[in-house]
């Protein structure tokens, strides 16, 4: 069922926005060569405790973190480890969600380590570009399926592809909410985007095949070639005024 929120409704979910936006900055500024994604979940727990919040991805369906953070080929759901060290040269992707006041935000990003390959600095560039695409001239009446035409068309005109098996997805009192939203499609298809919808766009981009693999931890998912992902996530209000991101 696809939720309409209200103006004072969309006015709390830009409060978790901007909680869910601020983690991601101070997990930025924290990373280093050396560290375990493990220390850097901890950075994020303790500030959402700080804010008075609650970590959403924590519990979801048993899921024992509060971040998912992916390495290189990890595209997504990385498990936060004491055995993964990051490392210089390495592209880390970090998806983080807020619960505060009943309402929630979902965002990721994919940060650079050091010095990156020429390969991984571009693809982690064309990842937000694709974000950015899609919400371009995304408004009332715009079908969901432009955004998976935009965000498919910048991905594979840069040589890269988009990753199928996981898709975005309405946002609000749950973290996922109808529709679907898929980063592959066709201009014109789907139903009409109404003002009060609020989504989470979140192109998973891989420089290789769009073809991936499940860990045995049942979170984790890889690509199937080896060859590193990226991800960029932002949760998204479509209001009379235009689209309000709300966690930049
Ligand atoms: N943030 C992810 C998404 O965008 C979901 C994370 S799954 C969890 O859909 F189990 F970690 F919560
Ligand atoms: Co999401």
């Amino acid at each position: 069922m696809i939720t309409i929120k209200s103006p004072e409704e969309i006015a709390l979910m830009a409060e978790s926005g901007r909680l869910t936006k601020e983690v991601l900055e101070v997990m930025e500024k924290s990373v280093k060569a050396g560290m375990t994604t493990k220390q850097l979940d901890k950075i994020a727990y303790d500030y959402i405790k700080s804010c008075g919040a609650y970590p959403s991805f924590l519990g979801y369906s048993g899921y024992p973190a509060s971040t998912c953070i992916s390495v290189n080929e990890m595209v997504v759901h990385g498990i936060p480890s004491d055995d993964i060290v990051i490392r210089e040269g390495d592209i880390v992707s970090v998806d983080v969600g807020v619960v505060y006041n009943g309402w929630q935000g979902d965002a990721a990003r994919t940060f650079l380590i050091g010095q990156v390959s020429e390969e991984k600095r571009k693809l982690v560039d064309v990842t937000r570009e694709c974000f950015f695409k899609a919400v371009e001239d995304l408004k009332v009446g715009t079908p969901l399926g432009d955004i998976g035409f935009k965000v498919q068309s910048h991905a594979e005109a840069n040589g890269f592809s988009v990753v199928r098996a996981l898709v975005g997805h309405g946002i609000g009192r749950e973290m996922h909410e109808d529709p679907s939203v898929p980063n592959f499609g066709k201009k014109g298809t789907g139903i009409r985007l109404k003002s009060g919808m609020v989504i989470a766009i979140e192109p998973m981009i891989n420089a290789g095949t769009y073809q991936v693999e499940f860990l045995p931890d049942g979170w984790g998912v890889r690509t199937k070639d080896g060859k590193p992902s990226a991800h960029y996530e932002n949760t998204v209000a479509i209001t009379d005024e235009g689209v309000k991101i709300l966690t930049l």
